[in-house]
């Protein structure tokens, strides 16, 4: 584990603990691209379900040993020195000339150009154990990869398609019950150097009794800005906070749950999240500036992700700025268990999540 003292500039706070980097080796590298090469001849598609079924297995076989220990330990650790992110920086190498242009937004993606890229990922999930998924929630499903692309028509949005503002730091889905527990952001090309934030509910110093009330079920959290909101937002609540008093695992979106004006706390919800952000803003974490190849791994219980403000398709060099390729990113998500979350799932696809909000399905399912 990373423990340096580091100064954030942004907000000149020491941050003490720090995403554990690995370095992926040039041997490491040619494992993971030929097992991703193998397993495309034999399953033509990572979406192929015999694939996802024994991705476990196929993990065990073909990765790296390192990879494979480090992944254990990453899944099985919630101590107080587990960041909660893992940064793997160059775990494969991206054929820019074959991606071609960055298209105008993820719908006109053409899949099949990240299809070696998403099998690398999903042996990443595999290793921990944990099987990848998909959320009706997020683009209605859409596969088990999506590609992040900055879209000029959504750029004030706190999306994936936003890019003009900052996206504020948010636990992905947290309006779900079963919310990924893992994420995966694989960088196809980032030449606007964007920063990405990650915060980890490990870098407060303790928690200690007054976050006592983050643990109580009075919060609402609302459903996030890819999702239509109906008129009536529901008025279920739930903690911020969960799982161990000392060491807590975390459900939080700063955007949503405190600057979505559409949306009213109670008053001591308020005061609560209020406390909890006046501390937790300063413990973001942007010094990793991901480059084409680099995977970013998240355990979505301990570590929120977001972004700074960027203008996709501009580069600054020695303050010149010049035209670029815009940012792609291809996120992928994953959960440990298919039994707990059997009440979400499609019945004929226990991989394909059907929450809307906090334990309620989409209705015409
Ligand atoms: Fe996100």
């Amino acid at each position: 584990m990373n423990s340096t003292e580091i100064l954030d500039k942004d907000c000149l706070t020491a941050v003490k603990l720090l995403p554990t980097v690995i370095e992926v080796t040039s041997e490491e590298r040619r494992m993971i691209k030929d097992a991703a090469v193998h397993l495309q001849k034999k399953y033509d598609t990572y979406e192929n379900r015999d694939f996802i079924k024994h991705v476990h297995q196929l993990a065990s076989y073909f990765l790296p040993e390192r990879i494979l220990n480090i992944a254990a330990d990453f899944a099985n650790d919630f101590s107080k020195n587990q960041y909660g992110a893992l940064i793997f920086t160059g775990l494969m190498d991206i054929d820019q000339e074959d991606i071609g242009s960055t298209p105008p937004n993820w719908q006109s993606a053409d899949y099949s150009k990240f299809n070696l890229y998403g099998f690398a990922c999903a042996l990443i999930h595999g290793a921990l154990p944990s099987k990848p998924v998909q959320y009706y929630s997020q683009r209605k499903g859409g596969g088990l990869i999506h590609a992040i692309i900055p879209d000029e028509r959504m750029k004030e949005t706190q999306t994936g398609s936003g890019s003009s503002t900052d996206l504020y730091v948010h636990t992905e889905d947290a309006f779900l019950k079963h919310q990924a527990d893992y994420l995966s952001f694989m960088y196809v090309r980032n030449e606007e150097q964007v920063p990405s934030t990650l915060y980890s509910i490990r870098s407060h110093e303790s928690i200690g009794e007054n976050y006592r009330p983050l643990f109580e079920r009075i919060y609402k959290i609302p459903k996030d800005a890819n999702l239509e909101t109906g008129d009536s937002e529901e008025e279920a609540l739930d903690s911020v906070l969960y799982g161990n008093y000392s060491l807590p695992f975390m459900r939080f979106d700063a955007a949503e749950q405190l600057f979505n004006s559409s949306i009213r706390q109670s008053d001591e919800a308020q005061s609560s999240l209020h406390e909890f952000w006046e501390e937790a803003r300063h413990l973001i974490y942007s010094g990793f500036t991901p480059q084409a190849g680099d995977v970013i791994l998240v355990n979505n219980h301990l570590c929120a992700h977001g972004r700074s403000a960027f203008r996709a398709g501009v580069r600054n060099i020695d303050g010149i700025e010049q035209p670029c390729e815009r940012r792609i990113m291809l996120r992928m998500m994953s959960k440990v268990s298919l039994i707990d979350m059997r009440a979400h799932t499609l019945t004929e696809d226990p991989f394909f999540v059907i929450e809307e909000h906090l334990g309620k399905n989409f209705k015409h399912f």
